[in-house]
């Protein structure tokens, strides 16, 4: 099942609707801004200071900054039902999305997995710090399997790290864990050719060289690749729509729903 137009939507006002799109399982309330402001920012990113004054405090003012500058949990905020289904945020990272649906009040179940073992402690670490209930991290492989889940799905900023075969699969086992009338949020850099296109290329392969990303980036999806698995899958897939606000990446979020159950 498909919707809309094909292709990435170039259309601002497409990054940030005023009123519901029809055919999502439920509406957003458009008067409920998903804005973090300074001091959440703030409040959230405390959580990841180190336990002594001379620790390191690289995951501080990287939450710090991603938070204020990037629109990613935004997006997630306005697009995520708030109807207390469990979340599983596949390349979870330090969790930050954890802190943001539970400052928001977001009470489903959370459960981040990642790949790199070092991101998942210091994510359990914040998690505890920030007293967040209903919140797990594991250390998983997503190309090796997912946990069991049936709730929403969020796959952030991950799919680049993997080969064609690889995200095609860990596509299909995502939609698998999609509960009916639930949503399926992916953000990604697509292979548009463009200058943004050029500049995440460079942007992922200099975190991987820095270190600050365990795992090189390995390919870039098209639009219609995508749409394409998505729709096989069963889910309602809406117009990749962009997802950068100021910054130069090329990041564009995919909105797919698992249609609800009949009666
Ligand atoms: C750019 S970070 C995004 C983190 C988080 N989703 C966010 O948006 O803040 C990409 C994450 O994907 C994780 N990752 C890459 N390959 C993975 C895999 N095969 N299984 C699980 N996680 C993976 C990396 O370890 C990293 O934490």
């Amino acid at each position: 099942m498909r919707c809309g137009r094909s292709g990435p939507s170039r259309s601002p006002s497409a990054c940030w609707p005023t009123v519901p799109e029809a055919g999502l399982a439920q509406a957003r309330d458009a008067r409920q801004s998903p804005r973090l402001s300074a001091a959440e920012t703030r409040h959230i990113a405390r959580a990841f200071l180190p336990e002594r004054a001379w620790g390191n405090r690289r995951d501080y003012y990287y939450g710090r900054s991603k938070l204020r500058h990037d629109p990613l949990f935004e997006g997630v905020l306005h697009w995520l039902p708030d109807d207390d289904r469990p979340v599983l945020d596949i390349g979870c990272g330090l969790g930050l999305l954890a802190h943001v649906l539970r400052q928001r009040q977001r009470r489903g179940r959370y459960t981040g997995v990642d790949v790199d073992a070092g991101k998942v402690v210091r994510a359990r670490r914040a998690a505890l710090r920030g007293r967040l209930a209903q919140v797990r991290f594991d250390a998983v492989d997503a190309q090796a399997g997912l946990p069991a889940h049936q709730g929403h799905v969020v796959l952030l900023d991950v799919l680049q790290y993997l080969d064609p075969a690889p995200q095609q699969a860990l596509l299909e086992a995502a939609s698998a864990c999609v509960a009916p009338g639930a949503l399926l949020l992916l953000r990604t850099p697509l292979a548009t050719g463009d200058r943004r296109d050029h500049t995440t290329r460079i942007a992922d392969r200099l975190a991987w060289l820095t270190g600050w990303m365990g795992t090189r980036p390995r390919h870039y999806p098209s639009a219609t690749a995508l749409e394409g698995r998505l729709a096989r899958a069963g889910l309602t897939v809406h117009p990749p729509r962009p997802l950068h606000g100021r910054t130069p990446f090329n990041s564009w979020l995919l909105v797919a729903e698992r249609p609800a159950a009949p009666g």
